[in-house]
């Protein structure tokens, strides 16, 4: 992307966030979310329906061609779960900004909220993958309600204008034989700075930068105001480390269904 083509783009992205609608919702959300396996019932709706539509106008349409070796240069992957939020173009633009790739797993009713804020992300050369419909914990599912989660956010992700998702990671990171069976890699971590329970923006910004190695997978959430605001200290001291800040793909190069993946192996 050429400079004026990038100018042009953070200024379409900037003028997108203008648009955007202050969330309220916030406070009421956070209250319910405790991680683990009681909070299953959990709902990751936001406030008011997203009155998102027009930026879909806004957003560069071409994703830039990648060419980075993980074999031979130090990467890490950022990875921002249960969006689209009404914070989610902010943490775009942070990443285009220092010409940063990340990826994102979606939960599906937030998709199908906002489902032009997934289009941007996509747009943008990041990549989308699969977090299920509504968040909840997939060893208390049935086999069939697995596959329903799984497929509902899928649909919702193509039906926003995204790749259909080829990357699954299960709330909670709780999966079973059936959630191995769902035809996509499982896709975990190794770097968990417990954003949500901290939302605490230099705790976050500390404990990514002390545990991050060359193959990191870094678990994150653009649902906090803490961590967004975290973002642009994570990659600008990510990048003087020496690391390359890539999506999953580009991370784990071809990935097999049914296998879990907490790094890249070494
Ligand atoms: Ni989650």
């Amino acid at each position: 992307m050429g400079e004026m083509r990038r100018g042009a783009v953070l200024v379409a992205v900037a003028a997108a966030l203008a648009l955007l609608p202050q969330p309220a919702a916030t406070d009421a959300a956070s209250a319910r979310v405790t991680g683990g396996a009681q909070a299953s019932a959990v709902s990751f709706a936001f406030g008011a329906p997203a009155a998102a539509a027009p930026l879909v106008s806004a957003v560069p349409e071409v994703a830039e061609p990648t060419a980075v070796d993980c074999a031979r240069v130090k990467c890490v992957a950022l990875t921002f779960d249960d969006g689209p939020s009404p914070y989610t173009l902010e943490v775009l633009r942070s990443l285009q900004k220092a010409g940063a790739r990340a990826t994102f797993f979606v939960v599906g009713e937030n998709t199908a909220q906002r489902p032009a804020v997934v289009k941007a992300v996509a747009d943008a050369g990041m990549v989308v993958g699969d977090h299920s419909w509504d968040h909840r914990e997939y060893t208390r599912l049935t086999a069939k309600q697995q596959r329903w989660e799984t497929k509902s956010t899928a649909r919702a992700i193509v039906a926003a204008g995204a790749p259909k998702p080829t990357l699954f990671r299960p709330p909670f990171g709780s999966y079973d034989r059936a959630t191995r069976k769902l035809g996509m890699p499982i896709i975990l971590w190794d770097v968990d700075p417990e954003d949500w329970k901290t939302r605490s923006t230099a705790k976050t910004t500390r404990r990514v930068l002390a545990g991050a190695r060359a193959g990191s997978i870094v678990l994150l959430h653009d649902i906090w105001p803490s961590t967004v605001k975290a973002v642009p200290a994570i990659i600008k001291g990510l990048q003087k480390k020496g690391y390359t800040l890539v999506t999953l793909p580009e991370l784990l190069g071809t990935t097999r269904a049914g296998t879990v993946y907490t790094d890249r192996r070494r």
